[in-house]
């Protein structure tokens, strides 16, 4: 069960005093390299994909790595979109597998950030996903020279925070003291006093943006004052960038494959050493046993029609397919026939759902219901319909496994 209920990991960190790290990846190098110094050091992990990132790549396809990776991992993951910009963000994060969410509109005007955190906190819920909403603004870009983007950093006023958090029902509060995102000259002044107001008020778990650079000491005073999610990037990015510099002026000839050979080794290492720092070594098992498995169910019917040629059904399956797939909580739909054609039921609908959450939120929403009221009922009268949670051998399949312990 290791991709687990962010919500418990989280709630977990902030009684046991210690940060989670969410690193942001932003290819198979990164993953692979995070995947494996969470689980040399025993460590839970949020695997995190930013939107600001999906230039670089497509983020449904590293999903589906991202998704695979949590699977057959022995420590606890949750995959995490970090600073998605819209709703529709939101709910497509959610379809191809992330199991908790960020809402970013932390430039907005403080009414217009609560409705805007509103509304994906609502749509989230009812799939069962958690929610990190961000108030006070976190400048500069992942990545990038701190100094290059300076926009004016916004702090977090604690009775605003009190008054957002009541009003939009966020889990996770982004806060901003300080930090910058991006790599900095020199070390930032981060105002404590101001982060531990906010906890005393809060009492819920706090995240960092920016969280390269910092002193050990920083640190440990961020996790004493609530922090628990820590967002890096810009330090694996540059562990990584060191790396291919090095093999480059080593051997002027090395093709791709020869400049990345190190690239995996240097951001585990990254990731071990903030992992180390920040107090998650080591938690894994206790956390496999107080977190709730993060399981899709799989919603299945299978019918018989009645009254309809066999292209009007396959043509009524096409549309399902297309529109069922877009409420939010379904990762995916799958139409069936029957192999055998004297089989008890001809046709069947595979739904997965993100979270048995979405078994309610599916029913009623109103593309469902108006899909199955005019649609699919008045023609398939002979059916049955049963939900299934997904069962899977923890922590995934040996094969998996040797491959795993023989790329680590
Ligand atoms: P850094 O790139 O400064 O580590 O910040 C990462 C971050 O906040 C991602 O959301």
């Amino acid at each position: 069960m290791p991709l687990v209920d962010m919500r418990d990991l989280l709630q977990h960190a902030y009684r046991e005093r210690y940060a989670v790290g969410a690193f942001d990846l932003v290819g198979l190098d990164f993953l692979e390299a995070i995947m494996a110094g969470a689980k040399a050091t025993r460590a839970p992990v949020i695997l995190s994909l930013a939107e600001s990132h999906f230039e670089h790549y497509d983020f449904e396809l590293a999903m589906a790595a991202t998704v695979a990776a949590a699977r057959r991992a022995a420590v606890p993951v949750a995959i995490h979109l970090d600073h998605g910009a819209t709703l529709e963000s939101a709910v497509r994060g959610i379809h191809l597998g992330c199991n908790g969410v960020m809402v970013d509109a932390s430039t907005q005007v403080f009414d217009e950030n609560i409705a805007r955190t509103r509304a994906v906190v609502e749509m989230a819920h009812a799939c069962g996903v958690p929610v990190e909403g961000e108030l006070g603004y976190v400048a500069g870009v992942e990545g990038e020279d701190a100094e290059k983007h300076s926009g004016e950093v916004i702090y977090t006023v604690p009775s605003e925070a009190k008054t957002y958090v009541a009003r939009t029902g966020v889990d996770f509060l982004a806060v901003s003291i300080g930090t910058v995102h991006g790599r900095l000259r020199g070390e930032p002044k981060l105002d404590f006093a101001r982060l531990k107001e906010i906890n005393q008020t809060l009492r819920l778990p706090l995240v960092i943006h920016g969280g390269t650079g910092l002193s050990d000491w920083q640190y440990r005073q961020l996790i004493e004052h609530g922090v628990t999610k820590i967002n890096y990037y810009t330090a694996l990015a540059d562990a990584a960038g060191a790396s291919i510099r090095a093999r480059a002026a080593q051997d002027a000839r090395a093709g791709y494959t020869g400049l990345l050979k190190d690239v995996r080794a240097a951001i585990r290492a990254e990731v071990e050493r903030c992992i180390k720092l920040w107090g998650s070594a080591g938690r894994a098992d206790e956390l496999l046993k107080v977190c709730r498995s993060w399981t899709p169910v799989q919603h299945v019917i299978i019918y018989n029609v009645k009254g309809i040629s066999d292209a009007e059904v396959e043509a009524m399956m096409a549309r399902g397919r297309e529109v069922l797939a877009t409420i939010p909580g379904v990762l995916r739909v799958v139409t069936g026939r029957a192999v055998a054609t004297e089989a008890r039921y001809r046709f069947s609908w595979l739904v997965e759902f993100a979270h048995r959450a979405v078994i309610d939120s599916y029913r009623d929403h109103p593309l469902h219901r108006q899909f199955a009221d005019q649609v699919f009922r008045p023609i398939a009268g002979d059916r049955i319909s049963i939900d299934f949670d997904h069962v899977e051998a923890a922590p995934g399949p040996p094969a998996a496994r040797a491959r795993e312990s023989a790329t680590n």
